[in-house]
């Protein structure tokens, strides 16, 4: 079986820690390992806008040896000028793995099951997987570790980065708070897997409409656009709505006075956080937009061992 990594939870919270472990290798020594000699190609596909995406990937193909294959999903048009399954089996004939940014989670568990190749999440409706093995992997560097720490995000927890934080948070061990208000709560599902996997880890999850009992004594303040890529149409009523939401200077004193603040990116001054806490000493979103590379390489290095190792043994 071709392993994939389409939701935080594909890795088992020893893999994860193995893909983390793996990314620091890789960031203190970026040609450690070129799984993608030849070069072998990797699709990276792009229906929706992407700056850190297409750059990390691309670098980070390149840096494994690979030769990175950017397509502009609205030239492409997957799903409407051609089926999932047909696109699947055309590139996943052709690449070594394919990287995905899409709106439905379901197409890219359909481009998994044709490709025959590791399919990555570059960012769904639901999910954003790679974002969080990059904030993983930056918590450890300013924490020195995961495991206990609280993660608090603020914003809409219907969206893909509350959703994954879920997941991968604690399948890392932390405890997640997701503060959002009604309306725009995560979905039950997702929590419910989340606190099935939190049973495991010694992590748990906290939902709650309240901002300053989520912010109560964090180790990790994180916020995200209020606006998600494809409801730009609701942008009115959605400032609205998350205006006490907030990642400000008053929320921050509610965290550990070394609570670190991250951000996703794109961030919105004055909206989603203020601009002394994300331009401030707190901030850690450079290191984090940097570690998306060393995350990314990890994974599809990961991945490709997987494959390897697994196919050969079959
Ligand atoms: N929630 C945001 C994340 C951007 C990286 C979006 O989907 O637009």
């Amino acid at each position: 079986m071709t392993r994939h990594f389409l939701r935080d939870d594909d890795l088992s919270p020893a893999e994860q820690a193995e893909v983390l472990d793996l990314a620091a290798r890789l960031k203190r020594d970026r040609f450690a390992l070129s799984p993608l000699r030849g070069p072998q190609t990797v699709a990276l596909i792009m229906d929706k806008p992407t700056l850190r995406t297409q750059t990390s990937f691309s670098v980070g193909v390149a840096e494994l040896q690979g030769s990175p294959f950017l397509v502009d999903g609205t030239k492409a048009q997957i799903g409407t000028r051609e089926s999932v399954p047909d696109v699947a089996r055309i590139i996943g004939r052709q690449v070594a793995a394919i990287v995905w940014r899409t709106f439905a989670q379901t197409d890219l568990e359909t481009m998994a099951e044709y490709a025959g190749v590791p399919v990555v999440n570059a960012l769904t409706d639901e999910f954003h997987p790679c974002q969080i093995l990059a904030d993983l992997l930056t918590v450890r560097e300013h924490k020195g570790g995961t495991e206990g720490l609280t993660l608090s995000f603020f914003g809409d927890g219907a969206s893909n980065m509350a959703h994954s934080y879920l997941l991968g948070g604690v399948t890392a061990g932390m405890h997640v708070r997701i503060a959002a208000p009604a309306g725009y709560l995560p979905e039950k599902a997702i929590v419910a897997d989340a606190e099935a996997i939190a049973a495991g880890t010694g992590g748990s999850v906290l939902v709650t409409e309240d901002a300053a009992e989520a912010a109560r004594d964090a180790d990790v303040m994180i916020t995200d656009t209020w606006v998600s890529m494809g409801k730009e149409s609701e942008k009115a009523e959605r400032v609205a709505v998350f205006g006490g939401y907030t990642v400000d200077a008053e929320l921050m004193g509610r965290a550990k006075p070394d609570a670190v603040f991250l951000h996703c990116l794109p961030a919105y001054r004055g909206l989603e956080v203020s601009a002394d806490v994300l331009d401030g000493p707190q901030s850690v979103i450079w290191d984090e937009a940097e570690n998306r590379l060393h995350a990314q390489k990890a994974v599809l290095a990961w991945l490709l061992e997987k494959n390897v190792t697994e196919g050969s043994a079959a």
